[in-house]
C-alpha cells in the first residue's frame, strides 16, 4: 500500500535502502548497509532534492514519485551533491520528466556533464536571486563546499526552517523501519555509524565541515535532511553538536592502541602498555591489531580518543605495511591534536618504530613518552620503559 513519509509541510522522504552493497565507495565496509535519501516537495511547484544510487531500486524509487506527483510536473531537480551515490538516477528523472529544470551550481553542471553528458535545462542557483518559491515553501542554496565534493551545497526551506544538507551529518547504517531521530536508538545503532561515516568521509574536510556551521550559526534549523542516515526532526541540535565536535578533533579521554605483530612480542607490548594504563585508572582503551581491524574502523577510533599509541615491527626495512597504510591515511588526513605514543620490534634489520618516528614528525601529535623498540622477545628493561609511556600517557589523559 503506498504510504507517504512526510517530514513537515509539503515535504516527503522518498529514499531507499542499500542492504546489497559490502563497500562505499569500494572501500568502506557496510555490514549495517546505508540509507541514500532522497526528498520529495509537492507544493504549487514541485521539487525533489538529491537522487539515489543507481544499484537496482531505480524502477520502484520512479514509481514512487509517480505516486507522490499523482501526475502532475516534476519542475526541479536540486543536486546539492554530485557523488554516485546520490546523482545515479538523474538520468532516469529526466528521461521520465524531460522538462525538469535541474539546479545546482557552476561545479555541479561541470560534473553532471563529466559523469552524464547532460547539459542542457540547467539553472544555475546564482541565476535564481534570493529565493526559489515553490508556492509553501522557499528555498536558498548556501556553498557548502567539500563536504564531500568541491561542489556541495545545501538547501535550506526559510518556511520550515528545513535544512537539505547533502552528506553533512549522514551516516552509515540503513534506515530500518525508523527514519526520524525520535523513532531510533541512535546510540546503540547510529552513533558509531555516524562518526565512522563522518571519520571515513567528510573527516579530511574538517576545516570546511567547520566553515559550513559557521555558515549555519543563528540560522533557525528545524529539521535535517541529510542525504544518509536518520531525518532529525525532534533534536536536531544532537547532530550539529556531533559534527561540531569531531570536525574540532575533540575526543574522548581513552586511548586506542593499534599494532602490527608477526610473531607476538609487539602485541605483547601492545598488552602490557593497555594493562599499565588501566592501572592508573582510565577505564576507556581499545587494542586493535591491523592485520584484522579494517582501515574503517580504525580511522574512526582515532576520532573517538584522544590518545593514540602505535606499535609496529619492522618488516623489510620498513614499517609493518598495513601500519604503514594506516599512517599514510592519518597524514593524507590532517588528524590533528592527537597525544601519541610509539614502540614496536626491530624484526630482524629494523625499520618499524624509525618510521613511526617519522611518522610522529610529520604529523605533529604530541609525543608523550620515548618510543620503545625491542630486539626480539621484550626485555625487563624495556618493559620499564613500557612503563614510562603509560604513565606519561594517563597522566596526561587524567
Ligand atoms: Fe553520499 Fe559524497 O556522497
Amino acid at each position: 500500500m503506498f504510504t507517504r513519509i512526510n517530514i513537515t509541510g509539503k515535504v516527503y522522504w522518498i529514499g531507499v535502502n542499500d542492504r546489497k552493497k559490502h563497500l562505499f565507495e569500494n572501500i568502506w565496509p557496510l555490514p549495517d548497509g546505508v540509507a541514500y535519501n532522497s526528498y520529495i516537495i509537492v507544493d504549487e511547484k514541485t521539487a525533489i532534492v538529491d537522487t539515489i544510487e543507481s544499484f537496482g531500486a531505480g524502477t520502484s524509487y520512479l514509481h514512487r514519485i509517480e505516486q507522490h506527483l499523482e501526475g502532475r510536473p516534476l519542475n526541479y531537480l536540486i543536486i546539492n551533491h554530485m557523488e554516485l551515490d546520490h546523482s545515479g538516477e538523474v538520468k532516469t528523472i529526466i528521461e521520465k520528466y524531460p522538462d525538469v529544470k535541474i539546479i545546482g551550481n557552476s561545479t555541479t553542471f561541470k560534473i553532471l556533464a563529466a559523469y552524464f553528458g547532460i547539459t542542457e535545462n540547467l539553472l544555475n542557483t546564482s541565476e535564481i536571486g534570493d529565493t526559489l518559491d515553490l508556492g509553501y515553501h522557499k528555498l536558498k542554496f548556501v556553498m557548502t563546499p567539500w563536504i564531500h565534493w568541491p561542489e556541495t551545497m545545501m538547501t535550506y526551506d526559510t518556511t520550515d526552517n528545513i535544512l537539505f544538507s547533502a552528506d553533512a551529518f549522514g551516516s552509515f547504517g540503513t534506515l530500518d523501519g525508523g527514519i526520524f531521530d525520535d523513532e531510533i536508538n541512535f546510540e546503540a545503532y547510529y552513533e558509531d555509524n555516524m562518526r565512522r561515516y563522518f571519520s571515513n568521509i567528510v573527516g579530511k574536510y574538517c576545516n570546511m565541515t567547520q566553515k559550513a556551521l559557521k555558515k549555519l550559526d543563528g540560522v533557525p534549523v528545524n529539521y535535517i535532511c541529510s542525504t544518509h542516515g536518520p531525518v532529525w526532526r525532534k533534536n536536531p541540535e544532537k547532530v550539529i553538536e556531533l559534527y561540531d565536535k569531531w570536525s574540532c578533533y575533540e575526543a574522548e579521554s581513552g586511548v586506542a592502541i593499534m599494532y602490527a605483530s608477526m610473531y607476538g612480542n609487539t602485541e605483547a607490548m601492545a598488552d602490557y602498555i593497555a594493562r599499565r594504563i588501566a592501572e592508573e585508572g582510565i577505564k576507556e582503551i581499545r587494542i586493535f591489531d591491523v592485520s584484522k581491524t579494517h582501515i574503517s574502523y580504525l580511522i574512526s577510533e582515532i576520532w573517538k580518543y584522544k590518545a593514540v599509541i602505535l606499535g609496529s615491527c619492522a618488516y623489510n626495512g620498513e614499517m609493518y605495511p598495513l601500519m604503514e597504510q594506516f599512517c599514510r591515511e592519518m597524514e593524507h588526513m590532517s588528524v590533528k591534536n592527537k597525544l601519541l605514543g610509539l614502540f614496536g620490534s626491530y624484526s630482524w634489520s629494523g625499520g618499524g618504530v624509525k618510521n613511526l618516528l617519522k611518522f610522529a614528525e610529520n604529523i605533529g601529535w604530541e609525543q608523550v613518552a620515548d618510543a620503545i623498540e625491542v630486539y626480539g622477545i621484550p626485555t625487563d628493561e624495556k618493559y620499564t620503559q613500557c612503563d614510562a609511556l603509560a604513565k606519561a600517557m594517563a597522566g596526561k589523559l587524567k
